[in-house]
Order: structure tokens, then sequence, then C-alpha cells
């Protein structure tokens, strides 16, 4: 009798402290799944918001590159969308070459008529969706390059923050930001900030981190 319940007892002991341990094990992945939830939605946030909750786009022109090189860097560190603004015929090192009379942008300078630039594309995919736009463009006789006008023209910015920027030889953004507000007629245009050709990645990204989108 007594054997019995020595032996009776030792079972309930095994099964307390079974169950004791798969509720161990449970929690384990419990915890484990969170995680990886909060992972997965952290990764959503990020190719998608700022942490600010606003939605940003970094929408350029480049002609020889200077331009795309900063909007990718500026988009990646404010974890923003991209958009080329990318002409239906593309510009050549020759076409640039506003040192030769006879180029196309020489032309095109000469005649505001040749300044209406055919574009691939001007809707941008979910463009309701962006609080913020950062509008990237090169100097083009201390203006911005014509190649975005179409673009600018096109599009509604109510209620978009837009902060512009160029890249330059030497030559300040001057007033060629308050002019496409003009030609935009809409969105909250702030004063913009003008790179050099090819400049430092680290004042670009400092740039990038100061203007409070992350
Ligand atoms: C047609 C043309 C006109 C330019 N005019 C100016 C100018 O007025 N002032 C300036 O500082 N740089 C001027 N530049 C230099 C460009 O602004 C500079 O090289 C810019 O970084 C080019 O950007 P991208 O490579 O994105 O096209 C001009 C370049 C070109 C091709």
């Amino acid at each position: 009798m007594k054997i019995k319940r020595i032996f009776s007892l030792l079972m309930m002991f095994a099964l307390i402290f079974s169950l004791a341990a798969c509720g161990t094990q449970s929690s384990g992945s419990d915890t484990k799944q969170s995680a990886t939830n909060a992972q997965s939605s952290a990764d959503t946030t990020d190719s998608s918001n700022s942490s600010t909750g606003k939605k940003t786009i970094v929408v350029y022109f480049s002609g020889s590159g200077n331009t795309k090189r900063v909007a990718e860097l500026v988009a990646n560190e404010t974890d923003a969308a991209l958009f080329e603004i990318v002409p239906k015929n593309p510009y050549t090192e020759d076409d640039l070459n506003w040192r030769d009379e006879n180029s196309r942008v020489q032309k095109e300078h000469n005649d505001t008529s040749l300044q209406n630039i055919e574009l691939n594309s001007t809707s941008v995919p979910d463009w309701e969706s962006y609080d913020t736009v950062l509008f990237g463009y090169p100097l083009w006789w201390r203006e911005a390059a014509w190649p975005v006008n179409n673009f600018v023209k096109g599009n509604d910015f109510s209620g978009k923050t837009v902060i512009p920027f160029c890249t330059s030889t030497s030559d300040g953004i001057g007033d060629s930001g308050s002019k496409l507000a003009q030609m935009a007629g809409t969105g909250t245009w702030q004063e913009g900030m003008r790179f050099s050709e090819r400049e430092e990645e680290s004042a670009v990204k400092e740039w990038a981190q100061g203007i409070g989108l992350k």
C-alpha cells in the first residue's frame, strides 16, 4: 500500500515537472515570435516611412550623374523613395557641352521654346501619400535645369513640404528653388541646399540628417 502511494507521488512529481518544462518552452517560443513580428513591422516602417511618421520621396533630374549620386545618398539617409525625372530624349555628353555653341543645351538655352522637354513620366506612384518632397536638379545657367519644369507643372504639391537641392560647379542655389515654387503654384517650398559636383558624402549625409526626417 505504502509502495503504491510512493509510486503515485513520484508519478505526480514527474507530471508536474514535465508540465512546467512545457510551459517554459512555449513562453520561450512566444518571446521569439513577438521579436520576429517587431522586426518585420520595423522593416516595413523603414521602407515606407521615417520614424517621424512622415513619408518622403526624393525626386530628381541628373544630366551627368552628380545630382543622381547626391539624391541617392539623401534617399538612403532619410529612408525615402526615389523618383528620377527622365527626358524621353536623354541628354548625351555632347548634348550637355555648354561650351559648344551648337550643342543641344546651348540651343535650348538660347531659344526657350525648346525647353519644353518631354519626359518619360511625370506621375509618381502613390504621389498623394508623400508629405515631403526633396527635389534635386543641376544648375544650368544659374537656374534649375529645365527638364524638371514639366514635372513641376504636371504635379500637385498641395499639402506637401518641398525642399529643393541642387548641384553645381560654383554657383549657389540662388532663387532657382523659389522660381520652381512659383512654377508649381502649390506646396510649401523651403529654402534649398546647394552641393558641389563631387560633394563629400559626409556633408550630404549631415544635411539629410539635419532636415529632421529620420
Ligand atoms: C548646360 C549646363 C549649364 C551649367 N551651368 C552652370 C551654372 O550656371 N553654374 C554652375 O555653378 N554650374 C553650372 N553647370 C555645372 C553643373 O551644374 C554641374 O556640373 C552639376 O553638378 C551637373 O549635375 P548632373 O551631373 O546631375 O547633371 C552647368 C552644367 C551644364 C551642363
